[in-house]
């Protein structure tokens, strides 16, 4: 039995949830798979407003026995500070559970509409590898002179060898598995004097070990216009926790929505649950509306699936068939969310996929 610990967090977290849990329950019916959900009901901004912080005190302790924690969204700025909520509950789950691999693909699905001229599924398919454990997410720094005319901030950006090195060799290795074998490396060493030329070091020093990779490196700006221009270009990318949080927005803008990203945040010792997740937010601006893309969030389930199976043929099946329901429900078009020029809900989108899913079995 997998232990799955489930956290829906603030806004839309709570209405793709729902339609995340239908379609792995659909999953683990048709492909026979034994997953036990808890779910919780702190990690969100209502929690806090009523505790004074965002989780209980003893929450490693709850939620390190299990497998995987299946993520809605957290944050919502009117209520509690966007820094306040998240270093109280993504990023901390993100750190103690030492998930230094954010992975996060990008994929021109059929039926989507792209908003690059002339593309077609197949022409983009890459996967953007985030560290996600240190870099310019950092609370070293200071602040001086507050109020005053004088006043003074400095953040810094943490950068060590061990922590690059293992993302860098997580993204190689991930390369050499797939059959274009091309990393590409995001930097910014003309301008980010001290961290980017060792991150350009390191990775010379890394590709070393994959002779059989091909690699480049672009900095982060004019990369960021690639993306856009040539994404066909890319594979593997990876990238700073910054530079990786940005492209990962970017890349599925370029293929039609972020509301189709998906993300695992992986621990891929086990040593802790991984957690999986949507790459977009809590979306105050839709919520309570019932018009939130669930794709994101189900996709997320997949990757669950395919990460807690290890290689099981049978959890294999189930990711790979949960990414052909997806597809079958974009290219039905029928029953597709407003960013995706649909006029359908969350829970219609939600259904179509789960049905898609067991109709194929
Ligand atoms: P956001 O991703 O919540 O929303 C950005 C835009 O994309 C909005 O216009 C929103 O309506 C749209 N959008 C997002 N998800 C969508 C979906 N599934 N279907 C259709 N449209 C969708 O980003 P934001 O507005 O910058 O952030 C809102 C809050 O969420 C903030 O508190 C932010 O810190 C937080 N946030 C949390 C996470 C996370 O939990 N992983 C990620 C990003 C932002
Ligand atoms: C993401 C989000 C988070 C990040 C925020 C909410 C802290 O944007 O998961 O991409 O920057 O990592
Ligand atoms: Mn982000």
């Amino acid at each position: 039995m997998h232990k799955i610990a489930v956290i829906a967090g603030d806004g839309i977290g709570n209405e793709v949830m729902p339609e995340g849990l239908r379609v792995l329950e659909a999953a683990a019916r048709r492909f026979d798979l034994a997953l036990g959900y808890e779910t919780f009901d702190w990690a969100n901004c209502d929690y806090y407003l009523k505790h004074g912080q965002m989780m209980p005190d003893d929450w490693f302790e709850r939620l390190q026995g299990f497998d995987a924690i299946y993520f809605g969204a957290v944050g919502w700025p009117d209520k509690v500070p966007d820094h306040i909520s998240l270093w109280g509950s993504l990023l901390q789950f993100r750190r103690r559970f030492d998930e230094y691999v954010n992975l996060r693909p990008v994929r021109l699905l059929p039926g989507v509409p792209c908003p690059l001229s002339g593309r077609r599924p197949g022409d983009i398919d890459f996967l953007v590898v985030r560290e996600n454990s240190e870099g310019e997410y950092s609370s070293v720094g200071g602040h001086m002179y507050e109020g005053t005319e004088r006043e003074v901030v400095v953040q810094e950006a943490v950068f060590s060898r061990y922590g690059v090195d293992r993302i860098l060799k997580y993204a190689f290795d991930l390369a050499r598995s797939r059959p274009k074998r091309h990393l590409t490396s995001a930097t910014k060493s003309n301008g980010i004097s001290i961290s980017m030329p060792f991150w350009d070091k390191r990775l010379e020093a890394v590709a070393a070990g994959f002779p059989d990779v091909a690699w480049d490196k672009y900095h982060i700006d004019i990369l960021a216009a690639h993306f856009v221009l040539n994404p066909q270009r890319f594979d593997v990318v990876v990238a700073s926790n910054l530079f990786g949080d940005i492209l990962s927005d970017l890349g599925p803008a370029c293929t039609g929505t972020i509301g189709l990203a998906p993300s695992a945040n992986l621990n891929p010792e086990r040593r802790y649950p991984s957690l999986f997740e949507p790459v977009h937010g809590s979306a105050p601006d839709i919520y309570g509306r019932n018009i939130a893309n669930p794709i994101a969030m189900i996709w997320s389930g997949a990757m669950m699936l395919d990460f807690l199976g290890d290689g099981a043929p049978n959890y294999r099946a189930a990711h790979d068939a949960i990414v052909a329901a997806i597809e079958s429900a974009l290219e039905g078009g029928e029953r597709l969310t407003p960013d995706l020029g649909g006029t359908g809900s969350t829970t219609d989108l939600g259904k179509a996929i789960a049905a898609a899913l067991e109709n194929a079995g």
